[in-house]
């Protein structure tokens, strides 16, 4: 089966952000853990980044279309992107929010997610092994 994991702004820097926060991996090195969970738990997975609101919205366009399962890491579009939730709302098919970090446990406008209503689950503060635990979660869910 199909699954789109689709990361949003400034997750391709992760060699330059803070590593207190969102651990030690590179963005290619997140990438290939994901994919090889991913391909462990039996899903054909395509990982893709943007830093631009049109282009993941086009992307949650086509898993609606294809009926493809996502996960999703909005990144700080999390916080304020109704237009991002509006287009995660047509995907039918499972889709997972997650997070590097406790968005919960940091900066009060990191508290609020937009996207929460609109998932069937979100899985936050574990580090890269957020994505693992989305593609286990997801796996349980399509049986
Ligand atoms: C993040 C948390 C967001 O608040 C932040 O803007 C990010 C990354 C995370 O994975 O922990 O860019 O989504």
């Amino acid at each position: 089966m199909k699954l789109m994991v689709i990361n949003g702004p400034n997750l391709a820097r992760l060699d330059i952000r803070d590593s207190s926060i969102y651990g030690d991996l590179n963005y290619d090195q997140l990438k290939a853990l994901i994919q090889g969970a991913a391909k462990s738990a039996g899903f054909d997975v395509e990982v893709l980044q943007s830093n631009d609101e049109a282009e993941i919205i086009s992307w949650l366009h086509k898993a609606a279309d294809e009926q493809c399962p996502v996960i999703i890491n909005p990144a700080a579009f999390t916080h304020y992107s109704y237009a991002i939730r509006d287009a995660a709302e047509l995907v039918k098919a499972p889709l997972i929010e997650v997070h590097l970090s406790n968005p919960m446990a940091r900066e009060e406008f990191r508290h609020t997610s937009v996207i929460s209503g609109v998932a069937n689950g979100t899985i936050a503060g574990f580090g890269p092994n957020s994505y693992v635990l989305a593609i286990n979660a997801l796996k349980a869910m399509l049986g």
